[in-house]
């Protein structure tokens, strides 16, 4: 079933059945080296699931959860390997959204979820966006559009602190303020995060990325009538807001039939902006070498 966070709309089963997860990577059609991440509603839970629990991990826990933020940690043997594709850790993190937390106290278990799109699309912030993935799905709980509207920060620790997996919501600026950054950028495992591909979150038409105001001079306009072109500009906009509506600009684009094509511009990657522009090279991966001018 498909269910709402405080991030994206997730496609959830029971995290310590391995028939119900296997479930999710076909209708996903998510390949399985990709790992979950698993849900739960306390913080009791994190223990019965993961092995290190320290300080530091309390001291994200009670300062981001419930929130946009997830932590890899090595996992306990009652979670099954399907979950976190063999790896000997598991993402966790606890959801800030009441339909969320309930669905975990109400099931009873932990509940392992990828986005609730088919993999390599633009993630889903409403259930009309989870509707049309055409999965074949027990029920959608709808709970309006989402107020985060980009995923979750994914994060490990090593001896000297934290290190981002993937970027997301939380920013390092503030989880810095709990645990030092550490000096290893790069996780010591070639899995690190499997999940992290050059191509993801794509709309089904080109993306093309550019620097902001430098449109008039690309060459894309020699080839692409901009009568049917998708603009996103992002210069003159708080980049908090720009990341909850960033989805919810593509699926529109994406949807609508006057547009063929999709330009957006760049920002600063501080702060939110470098969850901004992970999801937006991604998104214009397979379209970046045409569009440099
Ligand atoms: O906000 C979110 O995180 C949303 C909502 C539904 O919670 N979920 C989400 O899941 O974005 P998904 O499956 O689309 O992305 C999970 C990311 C992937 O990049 C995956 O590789 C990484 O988390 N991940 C999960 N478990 C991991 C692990 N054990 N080690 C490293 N990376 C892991
Ligand atoms: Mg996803």
């Amino acid at each position: 079933m498909a269910f709402p966070t405080e991030t994206v709309y997730g496609l959830g089963a029971n995290a310590l059945d391995p028939m119900a997860v296997t479930k999710i990577f076909i209708e996903k059609e998510r390949p399985t080296f990709d790992p979950l991440i698993v849900h739960i509603a306390d913080s009791n839970q994190l223990k019965e699931l993961a092995l290190d629990v320290d300080d530091r991990v309390m001291a994200l826990t009670s300062e981001f959860w419930p929130g946009p933020l997830t932590i890899v940690l090595n996992k306990r043997s009652i979670i099954p390997d399907i979950v976190t594709s063999g790896l000997p850790t598991v993402g966790i993190r606890m959801p800030d959204n009441q339909i969320a937390l309930e669905l975990i106290r109400e099931s009873g278990c932990p509940i392992a979820a990828p986005s609730a799109n088919k993999f390599g699309k633009i993630s889903p912030t409403t259930a009309a966006h989870v509707e049309k993935q055409n999965m074949n799905l027990e029920c959608i709980l709808d709970g309006g559009p989402t107020t985060v509207g980009i995923e979750s920060t994914v994060i490990a620790l090593n001896e000297d602190g934290y290190i981002i997996l993937r970027e997301g919501f939380i920013t390092s600026e503030q989880l810095s303020l709990v645990v030092p950054q550490s000096t290893v950028k790069e996780h010591s495992s070639p899995l690190a995060s499997p999940g992290l591909l050059k191509s993801h979150y794509s709309p089904s038409k080109p993306l093309y990325l550019i620097e902001p105001g430098t449109l008039y001079s690309n060459t894309l306009l020699d080839r692409l009538n901009p009568q049917k072109m998708g603009y996103l500009s992002f210069s003159r906009r708080d980049l908090k807001d720009v990341a909850v509506n960033l989805f919810q600009e593509l699926h529109n684009l994406e949807d609508d039939p006057n547009i063929e094509y999709i330009v957006a511009e760049t920002v600063p990657e501080t702060g939110i902006g470098r969850a901004i522009m992970d999801r937006l090279r991604k998104a214009s991966y397979q379209y970046s070498k045409s569009s440099q001018s």
